[in-house]
């Protein structure tokens, strides 16, 4: 007989303490485990991630074992009863047998789960021991295995906190978890309506967002944060939509120091104003978000990677009409980042010459510190 075993929660997000659970629980004689998040426990506040990306979570999440699997099981409309998750695999697994995993914290309460006893006739129970809860307890009819696995002291709180300090939090999340996070802009404010409030049309809300993919992507290649690489990206373009005369106003406001070669430009104003209105109408207070913001439209002396994937992200993201040496760009970023940064400034300062204007200083400077850094390399 197949031994499956069910381990529920919300799992929002899904964390390397659920992963290590559903492993242990697979070296305990499981053939399977079902990582299965569920809708709305009535005692619980409700989760942030919508049920369809907490599944798509556990998707990735189950990459690390071929005998995991996520399970829409307990993503039911109604209250979701042990009792009755357990008939429902009985049903769709009539050759199983089922086993319930659950962490300590939650093992003394189970006897007043509903319907307790026939629960316990229908399956078996694996727990998770958890530092601070007795992993013991006697019930009538109640077969318990505590589990060899070693705790792992962290909540899906303690995930979103590092989430929104821009943190992947590896020891905490997959990858791919971490990376889906930063792709959909998972825990963090919806800052589209702010965009639209700015004005940002259709266009320009895919361009963002193709920013963003392509920026997530870069940052994971290049080993920079894919949560800082995202919300940058998501709010770079954010003063774009607005007229020359109103960014002018606001650069006035915020008592920015700028040339006035960039003043005059809407199209380098527009990033250090973006980066000004994330932090004072925002709230966002990471430096190296504002830095990869503010030097989008010039580039900058001492470039970060960050302000590297943000600035050659924007060059290149998918929706982009070809223009000469794009292909070089997206190959080249891959490998590159520095490469491509540069070959993208020097695409930008042969158009803009070629067409008789004025080649920003600010950009000038940042190819020849990247030139000299270059060189100092090899
Ligand atoms: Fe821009
Ligand atoms: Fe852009």
């Amino acid at each position: 007989m197949r031994k499956i075993g069910v381990l529920g929660g919300m799992m929002d997000p899904i964390h390397w303490g659920h992963i290590r659970a559903a492993l242990a629980a697979l070296n305990a004689g499981l053939d399977r485990v079902l990582l299965a998040p569920c809708l709305t426990p009535a005692h619980r506040p409700q989760p942030v991630a919508s049920p369809e990306d907490r599944m798509e979570m556990c998707r990735l999440a189950a990459q690390a074992d071929p005998r995991l699997e996520a399970s829409d099981i307990e993503l039911r409309d109604t209250t979701c009863y042990a009792v009755d998750t357990v008939r429902l695999l009985m049903e769709r697994y009539p050759d199983a047998r089922i086993t319930w995993i659950l962490g300590a914290d939650k093992l003394q309460s189970l006897p007043r789960w509903y319907q307790a006893e026939t629960l316990f006739s229908l399956c078996d129970f694996y727990v998770c021991p958890r530092p601070g809860y007795e992993s013991a307890l006697e019930a009538p009819g109640l077969r318990l295995r505590v589990l060899d696995s070693p705790p792992l002291e962290a909540s899906s709180g303690d995930v979103v906190e590092r989430l929104h300090a821009l943190d992947d939090a590896p020891e905490l999340l997959p990858r791919e978890v971490a990376r889906y996070i930063a792709l959909r802009g998972l825990y963090q404010p919806d800052f589209v309506p702010v965009l639209r409030q700015y004005g940002m049309g259709d266009k320009r809300l895919r361009h963002t967002l193709g920013v963003r993919d392509t920026a997530v992507e870069l940052a994971a290649l290049h080993g920079v944060s894919m949560q800082a690489a995202a919300l940058a990206a998501m709010l770079h373009d954010l003063a774009k939509p607005l007229p020359l005369e109103r960014m002018q106003a606001l650069t006035r406001e915020y008592g920015l120091d700028l040339p006035e070669e960039i003043t005059a430009d809407g199209n380098l104003l527009h990033g250090p104003l973006a980066a000004a209105i994330a932090e004072r109408e925002l709230g966002i207070r990471n430096e190296a978000v504002l830095s990869a913001i503010a030097c989008h439209t010039t580039g900058k002396k001492g470039m970060t990677d960050l302000d590297k994937v943000l600035f050659i992200a924007d060059a290149i993201e998918p929706n982009r009409m070809d223009y000469p040496g794009l292909a070089d760009m997206r190959r080249l970023a891959k490998t590159d980042l520095t490469a491509a940064v540069l070959l993208s400034m020097r695409r930008t300062k042969e158009y803009v010459l070629a067409r008789g204007l004025h080649f920003c200083s600010v950009t000038e400077q940042a190819m020849q510190d990247i030139i000299e850094q270059e060189e100092e390399k090899a």
